[in-house]
């Protein structure tokens, strides 16, 4: 890998990020935004995305960033919904021809553990899985 050649995000929005209870709708739409320009006008190799499956990871991180967006939009205070999202871990599914590890029983666990989970749980979270716990940003 060369130094421009990231596994992760490693751009401003890294470090814009780091407190994810500050980011804003409009940062995820420039971001969205600069990645789609920088796709059209072939720079995007030296812009700091990750290099793994580009495109999708960068909606996972927006769809992660959003979560947090929605959950101060309807905060469980007012609204007692809790709004989270959660990685099912490599799963044996048509995305990845059933070449993953888990069965959808084990991916569906955390989802389960959330949906079920009594009020004053994780809000605005991302999850890797339930026994792993809530992953910083
Ligand atoms: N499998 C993994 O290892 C893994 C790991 C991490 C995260 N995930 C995430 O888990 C989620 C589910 O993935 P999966 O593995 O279950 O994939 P999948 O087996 O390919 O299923 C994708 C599902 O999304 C539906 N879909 C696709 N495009 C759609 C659209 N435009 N509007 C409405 N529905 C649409 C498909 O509906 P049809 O069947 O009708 O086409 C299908 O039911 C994805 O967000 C994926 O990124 C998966």
């Amino acid at each position: 890998m060369s130094n421009n050649e990231s596994q992760y995000l490693s751009n401003k929005y890294r470090d814009e990020w780091k407190d994810r209870d500050q980011i804003t709708e409009d940062q995820i739409e420039h971001f969205i935004q600069q990645y789609l320009g920088e796709l059209k006008d072939g720079t995007w190799k030296s812009g700091g995305w990750q290099h793994m499956y580009t495109g999708y990871s960068n909606t996972k991180v927006a769809l992660n960033a959003y979560t947090s967006v929605l959950a101060r939009e309807v905060g469980p205070e007012t609204e007692k919904v809790y709004v989270n999202c959660f990685n099912p871990g490599f799963t044996k599914t048509n995305l990845n021809d059933y070449q993953g590890h888990n069965t959808l029983e084990e991916a569906a666990m955390t989802g389960i553990w959330l949906a079920l989970h009594p009020p004053g749980g994780p809000h605005g979270k991302y999850l890797e899985q339930q026994n792993w716990g809530i992953t910083a940003w």
